[in-house]
């Protein structure tokens, strides 16, 4: 069968690719500026080894490493490792970054994610493979392989926005976490989530790009899974790798353990984002989404519980609220 030889040359290439990009980090003294990085972001040499971090160099290293192993030139093109020019020339597409292994849900080198080490206007920040035979980012979860028996254990899958943030929490002792692949949640990392917990958390950037991204899968997974929600939120904008490095283990680890919130307190903090309180008309229109966001829920007591926060917050009559809700209720059916 030939699609499978060519799976099963492309998985060895990607496993010899990923062994040799991280002996340049972890061995030589092209590496040495990444791997100062890397300490500098607080990754120990176990971290880098458990994720199987690496490095591209400045010149091209790949290529010339594979002619010399006479690698097939058809599979080269086709690992997406490579970039080809006009006259069909192929060069390494990974030059000068830290590189993160993304392995399918077996542990398998599907892909590379990069990163650069210093900011520039003209280039990401992170470069992925591009889709190929093997890598489909729609369907993978960066750590979904080492995190699947954590998450069984917790009964819990927390969901991150970027490797960084996964690979944080991994070193706080966090080890249920996954990431998507820089775009937003798919229905299959949902699937694919749902068949090994009931329990998920979204714990994206605290800033207002994450929130609106936590929203959104809020939305998403409301709709298109059975899986019960909560929120985590860094403090002060941050994102996890950042909190950990600002505050450190035990606060970090703290956040999870008590700042978990419900999909409906999060929706109330984000529903204010633009709001001026203080303005009656501001008020109103606050109080009527959130009245349409408690109309969703199912639990009578849940909604009471906001209900009398309402109540608190404004002074409002609770009789009255709950009229209001009634009508919405009524109105979505
Ligand atoms: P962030 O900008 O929050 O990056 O994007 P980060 O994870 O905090 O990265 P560090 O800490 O600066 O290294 C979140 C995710 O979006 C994707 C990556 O997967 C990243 O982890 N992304 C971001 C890209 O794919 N390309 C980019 O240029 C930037
Ligand atoms: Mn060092
Ligand atoms: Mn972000
Ligand atoms: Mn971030
Ligand atoms: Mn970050």
């Amino acid at each position: 069968q030939p699609k499978d030889q060519l799976q099963s040359d492309l998985l060895s290439l990607y496993a010899d690719s990923a062994k040799m990009y991280q002996h340049i980090l972890v061995n030589t003294e092209l590496g040495e500026p990444a791997l100062a990085y890397l300490h500098e972001r607080g990754l120990d040499d176990e971290t880098i080894a458990t994720f199987g971090i690496g490095y591209a160099p400045k010149n091209q290293l790949l290529l010339d490493f594979f002619k010399a192993h006479k690698t097939d030139y058809q599979l080269l093109r086709q690992s997406g490792l490579f970039i080809e020019n006009q006259a069909g020339e192929l060069r390494d597409r990974f030059v000068d970054r830290v590189l993160f292994p993304i392995k399918d849900a077996s542990g398998r080198v599907i892909a590379f994610s990069g990163r650069i080490l210093t900011k520039s206007p003209d280039e990401p920040k992170y470069l992925n493979s591009p889709e190929t035979k093997l890598f489909n980012k729609r369907s993978v979860l960066f750590n979904f392989d080492l995190a699947r028996g954590a998450i069984r254990q917790r009964k819990q899958v927390i969901l991150f926005e970027g490797f960084m943030d996964v690979i944080a929490a991994y070193r706080a002792g966090i080890q249920n976490g996954v990431a998507s692949m820089g775009t937003s949640l798919t229905n299959e990392q949902i699937y694919m989530l749902e068949r090994v917990t009931d329990q998920l958390y979204i714990c994206y950037d605290s800033d207002m790009p994450g929130q609106k991204a936590t929203d959104r899968a809020l939305k998403l997974l409301g709709s298109q899974s059975r899986l019960k929600l909560g929120v985590v939120q860094m403090p002060d904008g941050m994102d996890p790798d950042e909190y950990l490095r600002a505050a450190g283990k035990e606060k970090f680890v703290q956040v999870f353990d008590n700042g978990k919130q419900t999909p409906t307190a999060f929706e109330m903090r984000y529903l204010r984002r633009d709001l001026n309180l203080q303005n009656t008309q501001d008020q109103l229109t606050y109080l009527e989404a959130v009245l349409k966001q408690l109309a969703q829920l199912s639990s009578p007591v849940e909604q009471d519980l906001y209900l009398n926060q309402l109540v608190q917050e404004f002074g409002l009559d609770k009789a009255d609220l709950r009229q209001q809700l009634r009508s919405v209720v009524g109105s979505q059916t």
